[in-house]
């Protein structure tokens, strides 16, 4: 089977095939080639590729410096994804990736988003868990020309309390607390890449825009959510196992469709640091 890359929606995704694990590594050409197809699509699929945790922690190495923080995971660089409490202790906080988001808009010392995630499924959810993926530069593109001139100027405030009162609607003091001692974020509400390509940097943990009516603020990011995760703007991964996807954070929202506490669903994570500010 030939090396091949091909469209899944008009808005985002990609699927490749005749790749193996080796090839992902070793082949500088096909490296770019998918570099560049996941700046041009914002999601790759590859279907049955099987790779071992350390073969996936050497391909993302390839695009950049890795996270390499504690993942409940013995292969450094692997993040386990899990809502099994026995397989992971952060398994509560799971329920957070059930909305909307963008890894890295509210960094604690200022760093750029992560640029891009990889997940491998190792085992797949009874009910739930597939993943979509949104493209925030179709979502910019759907824009009337009015509407791109009147949003160039908006800046919205970034918070983890906000995502998470999503999560925990009725939040204890403390649990307030622990979220607000995370700094905020202030971000365009377009972002100019450095490509010079726009995208609208929306998603769960978008507070409220700057200077704007509170009520105002809140129906304006809600209709543009809803615009920017219309059917036709997104693409929805149905996991089976083995299957790894990698996707641009910085082009790109994504959200897990809920499943169980308990659910054997595994996904191994990682993430590769950003090196472009958000302006
Ligand atoms: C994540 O948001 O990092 C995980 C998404 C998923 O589990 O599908």
């Amino acid at each position: 089977m030939t090396f091949a890359i091909t469209q899944t929606t008009k808005a985002i995704g990609a699927e490749v095939t005749g790749i193996g694990p080796d090839g992902l590594i070793d082949d500088d050409s096909i490296v770019a080639t998918i570099s560049d197809a996941l700046e041009s699509r914002g999601v790759l699929i590859f279907r049955g590729l099987d790779l071992e945790p350390e073969t996936q922690v050497a391909f993302c190495q390839r695009f950049g410096g890795l996270d390499y923080s504690e993942g409940h995971h013995p292969v450094p660089g692997i993040y386990r994804v899990t809502r099994d409490a026995t397989k992971s202790s952060a398994a509560e906080y799971m329920k957070g990736t059930f909305h909307w988001h963008i890894d890295g808009c509210t960094p604690l010392h200022g760093e750029p988003p992560q640029k891009a995630t990889v997940l491998s499924a190792r085992a797949v959810a009874d009910s739930g868990g597939d993943t979509e993926f949104a493209s925030t530069y179709a979502a910019y593109e759907a824009l009337t020309e009015d509407e791109k001139e009147q949003f160039a100027s908006l800046r919205v405030l970034h918070s983890l309390e906000a995502s998470q009162r999503l999560v925990y609607p009725d939040p204890t003091p403390e649990q307030v607390k622990g979220w607000r001692a995370r700094p905020t974020s202030v971000h365009p509400l377009v972002w100019t890449h450095r490509s010079g390509r726009k995208s609208l940097l929306l998603s769960a943990h978008a507070d409220h825009i700057v200077g704007m009516d509170a009520n105002e603020s809140r129906a304006l990011l809600d209709e543009l959510m809803d615009r920017a995760t219309k059917h036709d703007l997104v693409y929805r991964h149905q996991w089976s196992v083995g299957d790894t996807v990698i996707w641009d954070n910085t082009g790109v929202m994504h959200r897990a469709s809920p499943y169980p506490a308990g659910s054997p669903r595994e996904m191994l994570r990682t993430t590769i640091f950003g090196n472009e500010p958000i302006q």
